[in-house]
């Protein structure tokens, strides 16, 4: 029986430790997530590895003859057994759940006593980002070795926002405002991804984030977001900040989604219908798609400035 059970935890152990299951580990939150993940892991390798062995051992020693059709001995039961084996899985889960709750507020809490505060706000099918100085950009953009205190806000229906790096999930609620702590590791570019399905575009719903150096992101920030800032971008930085490509396959702009229609084929001679179709969407409604999918608040969440930008990209762009 031992040799059965050593078998079934080396053979489950290897698969657990040698096949990368995880992603990198970029935050320290993930430390903990990791923490619990493995904990659950081991507690579930030598549970496996016991009931093998039972089940094996009796397998082959209480196999009956091909001939035998007789009943089995009548048992009632076994009060030791049964108290370990109530007792056991009270002590795993008790433990599981008080690992999980420390993690969990650990993780709450910021580290250091200046964390940086970023605004996010999800919407169908996109993420922007608002950082410090009123800083807006489709990306997020996080300092390394630094809390980052996200807060999450949607425009309509319930995301969820998650970076497999950083382990952590948090659903985006219209009405409330949730919070989120990264302190990132290491610099790099990964996926924020939506893990909620909120739509027709759920699959695209995808941004980037930056982790940079403290000194990098304060340059970022007094520059007022460098190139992705609209002053300096123009039209492009408009469309990527308010997320056009959420749901508008524009070659110009390198995206390809198909929730609305593509804006390659705009007429790039009439300024006034591009402009129509940004503030006002459903006036007039595209051939093969619906009414009322667009949000129809971009005349007060963009300047006249960044409206005339945006229009002017799309009208060079198109046609
Ligand atoms: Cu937003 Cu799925």
């Amino acid at each position: 029986m031992l040799l059965i059970g050593a078998v079934a935890f080396v053979a489950t152990a290897a698969v657990a430790l040698f096949i990368p299951w995880l992603p990198d580990q970029v935050s320290r939150e993930r430390e903990g997530i990791d923490l619990t993940f493995w904990l659950a892991t081991w507690i579930c390798i030598a549970i496996f590895a016991i009931v093998a062995a039972v089940i094996g051992y009796a397998v082959l020693k209480f196999r009956a003859d091909p001939d035998d059709d007789s009943d089995g001995p009548p048992i009632h039961g076994h009060t030791g057994l049964e108290i370990a084996w109530t007792a056991v899985p009270f002590v795993l889960v008790v433990a599981l759940g008080t690992v999980s709750a420390v993690v969990l507020t650990q993780n709450d809490r910021a580290r250091g006593a200046n964390p940086n505060q970023v605004s996010v706000f999800a919407q169908q099918f996109t993420w922007q980002f608002e950082h410090p100085n009123g800083v807006a950009s489709g990306t997020l953009r996080i300092p390394v070795d630094r809390s980052t205190v996200l807060t999450l806000r949607s425009r309509d229906v319930i995301h969820s926002f998650w970076v497999k790096e950083f382990g952590q999930k948090k659903d985006v609620v219209p009405g409330i405002e949730t919070r989120l702590v990264i302190t990132p590791k290491r610099t790099g570019s990964f996926d924020v991804i939506c893990t909620e399905l909120c739509g027709l575009g759920h699959s695209l719903m995808r941004a980037r984030v930056e982790v940079m150096p403290q000194a990098e992101y304060s340059r970022w920030l007094e520059e007022g977001g460098g190139e992705d800032a609209p002053e300096a971008g123009g039209g492009e930085a408009v469309f990527q900040q308010a997320g056009c490509g959420g749901c508008h396959a524009f070659a110009p702009a390198g995206t390809s989604a198909q929730i609305g229609p593509a804006l390659d084929d705009l007429p790039g001679d009439d300024e006034e219908f591009v402009r129509r179709s940004i503030v006002d969407p459903d006036a007039e409604v595209a051939e093969g798609f619906q009414a009322g999918v667009m949000p129809g608040d971009y005349e007060e969440r963009l300047s006249a400035e960044q409206l005339d930008a945006l229009v002017q990209y799309l009208l060079e762009g198109s046609g």
